[in-house]
């Protein structure tokens, strides 16, 4: 028995004698592993920003390579990041991640070529001077994006997020966007099919958010449905996983797995965190809440440890979910590694939160305790 496993029987001891309930003390480091105990059923993921490894500290990049077996870059392989400006492709933070990657065998999911939405594509994609670009010349630049990211990381990236929320929130199937109204639908069958002629081998992935939802799974089946009916290679499903404590949509992701699984494809939960903070009221009537909760800092001194009990509990009731259906599910990403590098504590406003499964000081929290529970 571990040295860990000894505690945390004491703990157990003390607390059944007592009678009243002990304050867990978890170890601050770890030697318990994510990746050693789900690995078998599904891939366990980590998204880092900035420049990787250097940007993370020596006891980061440790925890790292302990827990996680694949890296998603937070930012460094979108469009606006590869691209900035027509034909100026700037590869340094990709290359540097995924050499990182190669040295200690991680695998890497490319996220993301075509973000469908205009205010994520580099502005340039749709000018033409002063004129909108036409349908040819988005088209053409289209290809050829897709082509020199997918080709440069050829058999060093296992996955790509080919096309990322072009899935609407409202009445329309498809978000409106520019690549909609310039090129058409067709731009997402376009991606896939230049993807995969830049890489035969590499798992070709729709990644959406809210795709749970009933609404919008049947808009994401539909899409599913014409691109097999167009023999487009879609290979995964990806959603998000953004979701919030106490307002986790379990059944409705169950359901999604199963539809999923009718097709044949695998689900990739890409970018998982659950958020204490409630935030729906951001976007609701028009975005008139806005401006008052944009001061709004709740837990800027702490997070209650009622709260992060909760945290755990639906971390849990997730991971037994997702190991429940471990034949349809190919991999589980966290967007970063701990609470202090969530990009939640800046959107949609900035505040303090706590989403992730490591504390900001890179310790287990009670979650991951929650998660190394689950059989
Ligand atoms: C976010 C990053 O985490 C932020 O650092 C960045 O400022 C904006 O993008 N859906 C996605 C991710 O597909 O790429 C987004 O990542 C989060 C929502």
């Amino acid at each position: 028995m571990t040295i860990y496993a000894r505690i945390r029987l004491l703990l157990l001891v003390a607390f059944l004698s007592s009678g009243t309930s002990v304050a867990q003390e978890p170890p601050a480091q770890t030697s318990s592993s994510l990746k050693a105990k789900f690995g078998a059923r599904f891939t366990v993921g980590v998204a880092l920003g900035g420049r990787v490894p250097d940007d993370y500290s020596a006891a980061e990049q440790k925890l790292i390579l302990q827990q996680f077996g694949s890296v998603t870059p937070e930012n460094c392989m979108k469009m606006t990041e590869l691209q900035p400006r027509e034909g100026e492709f700037r590869f340094e933070r990709a290359d540097a991640l995924v050499a990182f990657a190669q040295r200690h065998r991680l695998q890497v999911v490319g996220h993301t070529l075509i973000w469908a939405k205009d205010e994520r594509t580099p502005a340039w994609v749709f000018r033409d001077g002063e004129k909108l670009a036409s349908r040819e010349l988005v088209l053409e630049r289209l290809r050829t994006h897709v082509r020199t990211v997918v080709s440069r990381f050829r058999g060093r990236v296992h996955s790509w997020d080919v096309v990322n929320e072009a899935l609407d929130d409202g009445e329309t199937d498809l978000r409106p966007s520019r690549w909609l109204s310039i090129v058409g639908p067709e731009f997402i069958a376009e991606a896939f099919a230049c993807a995969r002629d830049a890489d035969p081998d590499v798992l070709l992935v729709y990644n959406d958010y809210n795709v749970e939802q009933p609404r919008k799974r049947e808009k994401l089946m539909r899409l599913i449905r014409e691109l097999r009916a167009k023999n487009v290679p879609l290979g995964a499903i990806g959603i998000q996983g953004h979701w919030e404590v106490d307002r986790v949509p379990f059944r409705d992701i169950e359901a999604l797995i199963g539809a999923t699984k009718e097709f044949g494809l695998k689900m990739m939960v890409s970018e998982l965190d659950l958020g204490v903070v409630p935030r729906g009221r951001w976007w609701a009537d028009g975005g008139k809440h806005r401006a008052e909760m944009a001061k709004t800092d709740p837990l800027s001194g702490g997070c209650p440890p009622e709260l992060l009990q909760r945290q755990a509990s639906q971390y849990a009731e997730l991971f037994r979910l997702f190991t429940a259906h471990s034949n349809a599910i190919g991999r589980v990403t966290f967007w970063n590694l701990h609470d202090g590098r969530s990009w939640l504590n800046t959107f949609p406003w900035k505040h303090a939160e706590y989403p992730l499964l490591f504390d900001r000081s890179a310790a287990p929290k009670p979650a991951f305790w929650a998660v190394m529970e689950v059989k």
